[in-house]
């Protein structure tokens, strides 16, 4: 499709919105040029208990890379998400909760919203909880999940939400990094009509945490889960015992707010760590002037809270911002693949945010399931989590969108707290494909993959950032070096994002994927590391690389080469066992998707796999292989296409 498909903003688009094309370039110049001065104005969106007077302290210079925003400021989030809106909006809604099961839903308002996020927090201050204090939250996609991470912000304890989708290894390894002594869970969770056994895995991932004392279990389901006496509790009796109010704690701008584990190229998950200022100016600014919020408006993103999507654009930024906010526990194709159409005609959704793969699945169950819902409260549509392919954003435009909607596609990372570059609706001219432009304060640039800065406006290479902006994150939680060595050490002076991109000739960005050994599944970020050390855990398996290639609706598919033992024959009764074993240690999240048995891995003579080899087998496409003169054995390259998985 070409690049010269552009969309201009409706002239509905342009009536309403916060920012016109020519307050955009202004805004952007002086957010480039005075930083201070941009960001001081806009902090005042926050209801501050002390407003700050210092703005911006931040340094991406190797080795003493530091990043301060409103440093001497005093706020506590969940008084801006919830107490100051009460005056004007108890009786609104806060969150439209719709279950997994069609028929069940629920209506939080503000004044409720309040009720229950201070009760909460009374409960955890009563499990001995205290301000700076980890707390991990395991819940699926119900109304407490928001009450817990609100409850933890309000006493300042940090929260780190594991996606409920993740194994008991995964949970235990989260756990213990953080040093978390109390962790909130639920009996069970639903998702596409099965029950998930969360206080299960809770209860074997706590086998190997010895710090873990306290376990608060909501219950949720209602069926049968074992309790351990002295350890586990009911939320529900603990609530009843506590006092309805709990004060807001005065939190600094740079205490923490959250932690949230994610992938990277090498090594366990990250503990990404984002601090309270910056963190809400950021994700509800972006909120409101990227979807174009306004009082009245329905909103739905349809991420786990388990993710950052979650985080800042379920919980923080619209609750912030005083929005209604819905909350989806199920998944886009129970009981069928209309069920999102449903639940916008259903709620008046307004302004919709999904995932490619969503649509990508969708796409294939084919148009019909979309086309029978008119959606007329629908005006905007939002893309994030891979990059979208022109043909899956011209199917949601046309389909979803009923080529009346706006499409934003929003380019960002758990790192960077919220969105990075994106279309802002009345504003910015969309081309499908392309995040577009960026975000007030956020300085792209791109750089040859040797770090060579590319000052054409047409370039192509990798993505950095050349400056701080405030929802960026602080650090790795307790590794400062590893940090600094991810983000800043390779192309120094830059935080460098892992992703490549290609700027066109009118500046816009098109996102190409990872540069590094990340891949992303179905809009979730997959370490190659963690699957490989997960594989090689296995005792019938010597030695395992694994990459990605191309896949229709999950964007990447996972695809493993196993040198097995000396003597294990390869089946597919093993293959089965190692998908499943892979599920176990990691979660369903990176099953893989094809096994090769390998009697040996390319290397070159020092011993390194040569993924680059790996990966062009992988995507089928032996015949560019380039340079394979390093091999220590050449010959193993043969026995790898011969039997290569993806025929495709
Ligand atoms: C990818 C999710 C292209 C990218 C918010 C990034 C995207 C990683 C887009 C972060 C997009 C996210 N276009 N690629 N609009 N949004 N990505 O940390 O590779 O789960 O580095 O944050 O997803 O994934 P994460």
């Amino acid at each position: 499709m070409s690049e010269q498909l552009v969309f201009e903003p409706s002239a509905e688009a342009k009536a309403r919105t916060w920012v016109t094309a020519e307050q955009y370039e202004a805004m952007y110049a002086q957010s480039v040029s005075d930083p201070e001065g941009f960001w001081a104005e806009q902090a005042k969106r926050i209801d501050w208990i002390k407003a700050p007077t210092k703005i911006k302290n931040t340094s991406f210079e190797f080795p003493n890379v530091s990043i301060k925003w409103f440093e001497d400021g005093v706020l506590n989030i969940s008084a801006n998400c919830i107490d100051r809106h009460l005056p004007q909006r108890a009786d609104q809604v806060a969150l439209i909760w719709e279950g997994d099961t069609p028929g069940t839903q629920d209506h939080i308002t503000y004044q409720r919203l309040y009720d229950e996020v201070n009760r909460f927090a009374n409960v955890l201050k009563a499990q001995g909880v205290k301000k700076g204090d980890r707390v991990t939250i395991y819940l699926p996609m119900i109304p407490a999940a928001a009450y817990a991470m609100l409850a933890c912000a309000r006493i300042g304890a940090v929260h780190s939400v594991i996606f409920a989708g993740f194994s008991p290894d995964s949970i235990a390894g989260r756990i213990n990094d953080c040093e978390s002594a109390v962790v909130i869970t639920a009996d069970e969770g639903r998702r596409g009509g099965k029950a998930i056994a969360l206080k299960k895995n809770v209860d074997d991932a706590l086998a190997k945490t010895p710090g873990v004392t306290r376990v608060v279990v909501v219950k949720n389901t209602g069926n049968a889960v074992a309790m351990q006496d002295g350890r586990d509790v009911w939320y529900e009796a603990e609530a009843a015992k506590v006092p309805a109010e709990c004060p807001p704690e005065p939190m600094n701008a740079e205490d923490p707010l959250f932690i949230l584990y994610t992938s990277g190229s090498t090594g366990k998950p990250k503990g990404v760590l984002h601090t309270t200022g910056g963190y809400i100016v950021w994700t509800s600014l972006t909120h409101q002037l990227a979807f174009d919020y306004r009082e009245g408006d329905i909103y739905w993103c349809t991420a786990d809270v388990g993710w950052v999507t979650g985080h800042s654009y379920i919980v923080y930024g619209p609750l912030a911002n005083g929005a209604t906010s819905l909350m989806f526990e199920g998944v886009p194709s129970y009981p069928d693949a209309s069920r999102f159409w449903q639940v916008v005609e259903k709620h008046k959704v307004n302004i919709f945010y999904t995932a490619p793969t969503a649509i990508r699945a969708l796409m294939g169950a084919g148009p019909q399931w979309a086309d029978k819902h008119e959606m007329p409260s629908l005006r905007l549509l939002g893309s994030v989590g891979e990059p979208i392919n022109p043909e899956a954003w011209m199917w949601y435009y046309k389909h979803v969108g009923k080529e009346r909607c706006g499409v934003i596609d929003t380019w960002w990372q758990t790192e960077t707290g919220g969105f990075m570059i994106t279309p802002l609706p009345g504003a910015i001219p969309t081309k499908p494909g392309s995040a577009t432009k960026p975000f007030f304060g956020v300085q792209p640039v791109v750089l040859s993959p040797e770090g060579r800065l590319q000052e054409q406006t047409k370039a192509e290479g990798v993505l950095c950032i050349k400056d701080s902006w405030p929802g960026q994150m602080r650090t790795v939680y307790g590794d400062h070096e590893r940090f600094m060595s991810t983000y800043f050490q390779q192309y120094q002076g830059y935080y460098f994002s892992g992703d490549g991109c290609r700027r066109d000739e009118d500046g816009y960005y098109w996102i190409t994927g990872r540069v590094d050994d990340v891949l992303n599944v179905s809009g979730h970020r997959i370490g190659t590391a963690e699957v490989e050390s997960a594989l090689v855990a296995h005792p019938k398996v010597a030695e395992a690389a694994v990459v990605g290639y191309p896949h229709d609706i999950k964007g990447q598919g996972i695809y493993c080469y196993v040198t097995l033992m000396t003597g294990v024959e390869g089946d597919e009764a093993l293959k089965t066992e190692l998908r499943n074993w892979v599920r176990k240690e990691i979660g369903p999240i990176a099953s893989p998707d094809l096994i090769q048995f390998a009697p040996g891995l390319p290397k070159t003579r020092s011993g390194k796999i040569m993924r680059r080899i790996l990966r062009k087998v992988a995507e089928n496409d032996f015949g560019s292989l380039g340079d394979t003169s390093t091999l220590a054995d050449p010959a193993v390259v043969e026995d790898l296409i011969e039997h290569r998985q993806n025929r495709g």
